[in-house]
């Protein structure tokens, strides 16, 4: 059942931002409390076919965490279905960003001015990859750090993104141990000064 968003949430989606991309589809930013669970599912039913994940933690009918309540998302529709996905979050410590249980004593010494902006969760769905979808939110999500003052921003990405965010300025840190929900997908750090 869908709850009906509260006050402070109605003020929060007034904020939201639709830029039309070309084709039809739509660029949507802000926050979604009303979409949450489809932008979780979204996130299960587009990583469910990729090679290297566990195939028990995508089983679950949505990908949704605590960091997803306070998270600016962008979301590209076509005809209001969700096609690609991405969130950032802002941290006053490194031990709050997501994945920090898998960073070295070391690396705190490069993420130690907040708000550190931290990207993840993006997806784009199988059907739809190649047309730049994930480029588009990558420069997004760094235009808003900036904007937000931000003046780090922290990355985990995945082998076949390192050369892309390289791309758009990041340095590669170091490779990290592998994720449980994704136990054969190498897993990296990167960093890009905002
Ligand atoms: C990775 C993913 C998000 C790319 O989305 P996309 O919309 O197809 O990517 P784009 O078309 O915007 O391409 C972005 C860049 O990545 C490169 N790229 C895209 N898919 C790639 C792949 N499989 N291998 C290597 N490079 C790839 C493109 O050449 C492009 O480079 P450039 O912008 O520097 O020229 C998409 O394949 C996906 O959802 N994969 C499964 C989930 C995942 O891996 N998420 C990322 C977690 S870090």
């Amino acid at each position: 059942m869908n709850a009906l968003p509260n006050v402070m949430e109605l003020m929060v989606m007034e904020n939201n931002k639709t830029i039309p991309l070309p084709n039809g589809f739509e660029l949507h930013e802000g926050h979604f409390p009303e979409r949450l669970e489809e932008i979780g599912r979204f996130r299960i039913k587009a990583w469910r076919h990729e090679n290297g994940i566990s195939s028990s933690f995508f089983s679950q009918d949505a990908w949704i965490d605590s960091i997803d309540n306070q998270a600016i998302h962008w979301i590209i529709t076509q005809n209001n279905t969700i096609v690609a996905a991405a969130r950032l979050s802002f941290h006053d410590d490194l031990e709050d960003v997501p994945y920090n249980d898998f960073l070295h004593p070391e690396h705190g010494l490069l993420f130690d001015h907040p708000p550190i902006a931290s990207i993840n969760r993006l997806v784009v769905d199988p059907a739809f990859r190649g047309r730049g979808f994930a480029k588009i939110l990558d420069q997004e999500r760094i235009k808003v750090a900036t904007q937000y003052g931000s003046k780090v921003m922290i990355a985990f990405p995945q082998l076949s993104r390192l050369e892309s965010l390289q791309r758009l300025g990041f340095s590669l840190i170091s490779q990290l141990r592998n994720i449980p929900e994704m136990p054969e997908r190498p897993f990296f750090l990167m960093k890009l000064d905002l």
